[in-house]
C-alpha cells in the first residue's frame, strides 16, 4: 500500500484499476455504444470540473484569506511553489471541463438549442453560459494578472499591485458564478429550473 501511496501517479492509477474492477464486477455489461460514450464523457467532465473548481474554492476559502497572517520571509512558500503549481492545475482543469463539457452536449444533441437557451435545456444553457465566462475568466483575466502578481513576468511594483487585485476580483467573481453554474449543471436531469 505504501508503495502505492507514496507515488501519486500511482494512486491515481490505483484508482482507475479500482474504477475498472469496478465496473468488471458490478456493470451490467452495458459499456460501449454511444449512451456509454455520453455517459463516460459525464464522468470526465464532472473530474475535470471538480479539479477546475476545487482548486478555485481552495483559492478563495484557503489561500486567499491565508495570506495576511503569513510572515513575509514565509509568503514566498505560496507565491513561488504553492499559488504556480496550483494555477497549472486549475487553467488546464478549466479547459478540459469546457472542451468536455460541449463534448457531452454535443453527444447528447442539444448544444445549438442549450446555447440559445431553449427550453427544454434552459436549466444546462445558463450553467454552460455562466461556467464559458468563468473559463474565460480563468485563461484571459486570472491567468496574465497572476503571472505578474507572481512575478513570473516582470512588471512595475504598482502594476503588479494591480494585477494582483484584478486576479483576485475576477476570481471571487468566478466564486460567486459557481454557485449558480453548479446549480444549473445538476438542475438539467433533476428539474431544478
Ligand atoms: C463551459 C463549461 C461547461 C460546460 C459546457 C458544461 C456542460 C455540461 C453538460 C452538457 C452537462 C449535462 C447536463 C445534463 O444533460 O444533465 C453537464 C453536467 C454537469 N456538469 Fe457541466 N459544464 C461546464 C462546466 C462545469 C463545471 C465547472 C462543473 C463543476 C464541477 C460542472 C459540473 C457538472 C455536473 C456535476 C454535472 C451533472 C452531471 C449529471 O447530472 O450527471 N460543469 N455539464
Amino acid at each position: 500500500m505504501g508503495a502505492i501511496f507514496q507515488s501519486l501517479g500511482r494512486t491515481v492509477l490505483a484508482g482507475v484499476v479500482l474504477l475498472i474492477v469496478l465496473v468488471l464486477v458490478a456493470g451490467g455489461g452495458s459499456i460501449g455504444g454511444m449512451a456509454w460514450s455520453t455517459f463516460a464523457m459525464r464522468w470526465l467532465h464532472v473530474l475535470n470540473g471538480v479539479m477546475w473548481i476545487g482548486l478555485l474554492w481552495y483559492f478563495n476559502f484557503v489561500q486567499i484569506p491565508s495570506m495576511p497572517k503569513i510572515p513575509d520571509e514565509q509568503k514566498p512558500a505560496i507565491s513561488k511553489v504553492i499559488a504556480p503549481a496550483a494555477l497549472f492545475w486549475f487553467r488546464w482543469a478549466a479547459l478540459g471541463t469546457v472542451i468536455t463539457g460541449l463534448l457531452l452536449s454535443w453527444m447528447s444533441g442539444y448544444i445549438a438549442p442549450a446555447l440559445g437557451l431553449q427550453r427544454p435545456f434552459l436549466a444546462i444553457g445558463i450553467g454552460m453560459w455562466l461556467a464559458l465566462i468563468m473559463a474565460f475568466n480563468v485563461w484571459f483575466i486570472i491567468w496574465p494578472n497572476q503571472q505578474k502578481a507572481l512575478g513570473m513576468v516582470q512588471v512595475e511594483a504598482a502594476d503588479k499591485a494591480k494585477a494582483a487585485r484584478t486576479a483576485m476580483l475576477t476570481s471571487r467573481l468566478n466564486t460567486m458564478l459557481s454557485i449558480p453554474m453548479l446549480y444549473c449543471m445538476v438542475a438539467q436531469q433533476n428539474g431544478g429550473l
